[in-house]
């Protein structure tokens, strides 16, 4: 039987953009286009086309399955402006779990996140919207975290631990178990978080402190 090829678009045309479609290439789709305000409709990023700025994403419905935004760690509460944008617009945002990946089944992955290779998501963790995440993360039991957040390769969250919004972890950075961390943190690389986080800011270090706003 055919299996019908899905097609994907993706927000953004910048090294995150261009390496989300090149997983999702790998793994069956075919990259309709790319969106982006900052690039003239047309244009070549890497080997896909722009098809317009983000508004544009509107009159191109039909050409695509799916959208990713291929937003990066400088600019989430742009991912979450875009997010809201094509929710209000009815626009699905595609799931993207690479099978390298585990989740266990009674974990939650929401709609427009990323999973990189080698990540595990256990037992009744929750992701939350578009998070990104690069190879060898690790959520661990009943962790939630929160939409449009962004994880380094490596980083860890261990159990029972609730991450905010729009939060990057750094590449290999831990948090310890039991530990709330806001909206808007930025862990540093390598961090080791061992207590809760309740004002958004650069913590780095181990144990993590807060470096500046
Ligand atoms: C934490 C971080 C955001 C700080 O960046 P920044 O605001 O530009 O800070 P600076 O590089 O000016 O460093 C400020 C101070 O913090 C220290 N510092 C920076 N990053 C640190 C880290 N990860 N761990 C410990 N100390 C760190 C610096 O040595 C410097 O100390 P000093 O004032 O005594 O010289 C950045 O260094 C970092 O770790 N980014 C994560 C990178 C990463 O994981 N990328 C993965 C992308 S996929």
């Amino acid at each position: 039987m055919n299996q019908k090829i899905k097609k994907a678009a993706i927000i953004g045309s910048a090294d995150l953009a261009l390496h989300m479609a090149q997983y999702l290439s790998a793994g069956g789709y075919e990259i309709a286009g790319l969106f982006d305000d900052f690039r003239k409709p047309g244009t070549k990023a890497g080997a896909y086309t722009v098809l317009g700025a983000i508004d544009d994403i509107i009159s191109h419905k039909g050409r695509f399955d799916e959208v990713f935004i291929g937003i990066g760690y400088n600019h989430l509460n742009k991912k979450s402006e875009v997010s809201e944008f094509l929710i209000s617009n009815g626009i699905i945002t595609g799931t993207f779990v690479h099978p390298a990946a585990f989740a266990e089944r009674s974990a939650v992955i929401g709609s427009g996140s990323f999973i990189l290779p080698n990540c595990t998501i256990d037992k009744a963790a929750i992701i939350g919207r578009n998070i990104f995440m690069n190879p060898n993360c690790c959520v661990s039991h009943d962790s939630v975290i929160g939409d449009e957040s962004f994880f380094g390769p490596g980083a860890v969250v261990s159990g029972k631990c609730k991450i905010g919004k729009r939060c990057f972890l750094g590449a290999g950075s831990v948090i310890k178990d039991n530990i709330e961390v806001c909206d808007g943190v930025l862990i540093g690389a390598g961090a080791v978080v061992t207590k809760s986080i309740s004002e958004a800011g650069i913590y780095a270090g181990v144990p993590a402190k807060k470096i500046s706003r």
